[in-house]
């Protein structure tokens, strides 16, 4: 297997933006977030959940959940439509987002988009259908996408199997994204064959929703300015601490990891 890096403390606070002074919430970086629907609320809420546990200092959403997430978390700025969603410097889609048509659409719109992407869950399933993998491959802002192995498997055609770091890669090159491989020791892998390993992933980020607040703070990571790679191993970095924080308090729930990401990202220098 190619050469990897195994993630720690110090590249992480080397990364992460810093407030300042002259901090304002536009150039802080606002973050899109297209998940949830009418029959997933909860992935809108949770995503968005990640979203504001990150550096941006706004958050848009736009989807089929507005009053759960306005009701949830009031600071967000919610529409129905991408199209209606008014400038981002990067956007979430997938989480709980369905696969009909109205789903395809939004997901199009996001594409279509001159800004990073975060593509995951449902966004994946639709990828699948060839006429968004061709705008996939035409598309000139960074995409990372962030398959759990069920994923990757339809994805890529092929099981990712013992070896981790070089299916992520490989899937990486053939899609010209970057590839977040979740598991027990996420994986992080670019286009042009660079590999991060994850150290700190827990088991009791084994339940329900928990992908969906990793999907939103690296959404947030992106919009604040990160290179891909960086948001993208910053995010299960910190996502890994939030679990094993989390966990402290008994059994874990997805909103758990919301909330447990605010004292480990109060951690950074
Ligand atoms: N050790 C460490 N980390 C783990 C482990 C483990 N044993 N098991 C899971 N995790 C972490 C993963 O690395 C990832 O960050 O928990 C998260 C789980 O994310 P998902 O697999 O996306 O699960 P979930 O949030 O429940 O997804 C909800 O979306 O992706 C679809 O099919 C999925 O319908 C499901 C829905
Ligand atoms: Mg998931």
């Amino acid at each position: 297997s190619p050469a990897w890096h195994v993630l720690d403390w110090s590249d992480v606070a080397d990364w992460y933006p810093r407030l300042g002074p002259a901090s304002e919430k536009y150039t802080r970086g606002v973050v899109g977030v297209a998940t949830g629907s009418a029959t997933y609320p909860g992935a809108a809420v949770l995503s968005v959940g990640g979203a504001l546990a990150g550096p941006t200092g706004l958050v848009r959403y736009a989807g089929g959940a507005r009053e759960e997430v306005v009701r949830e978390h009031p600071s967000v700025i919610a529409t129905g439509r991408v199209a209606d969603a008014g400038r981002v410097q990067a956007w979430v889609c997938g989480s709980g987002l369905g696969t009909d048509e109205r789903a395809a659409t939004e997901l199009r719109t996001v594409l279509a988009a001159p800004v990073p992407v975060v593509l995951d869950a449902d966004a994946l399933t639709l990828l699948v259908d060839g006429s968004l993998a061709e705008q996939l491959r035409r598309r000139d802002a960074p995409i990372v996408v962030t398959p759990h192995d069920r994923e990757f498997t339809r994805l890529c055609g092929e099981e990712p199997g013992a070896d981790r770091v070089a299916a992520t890669l490989r899937l990486a090159a053939w899609m010209n994204a970057v590839v977040l491989l979740k598991g027990d020791r996420t994986v992080v892998g670019t286009p042009d064959g660079r590999a991060y390993v994850n150290p700190t992933g827990t088991p009791a980020l084994a339940t329900g929703g928990t992908g969906d607040v990793l999907a939103g703070l690296l959404g947030s990571l992106l919009a604040s300015g990160l290179p891909a790679e960086r948001a993208a191993a910053a995010a299960a970095y910190l996502h890994g601490l939030a679990g094993r924080e989390a966990a402290r308090g008994g059994p874990v729930t997805a909103p758990d990891v919301a909330v447990a990401l605010r004292p480990v990202v109060a951690r950074l220098p």
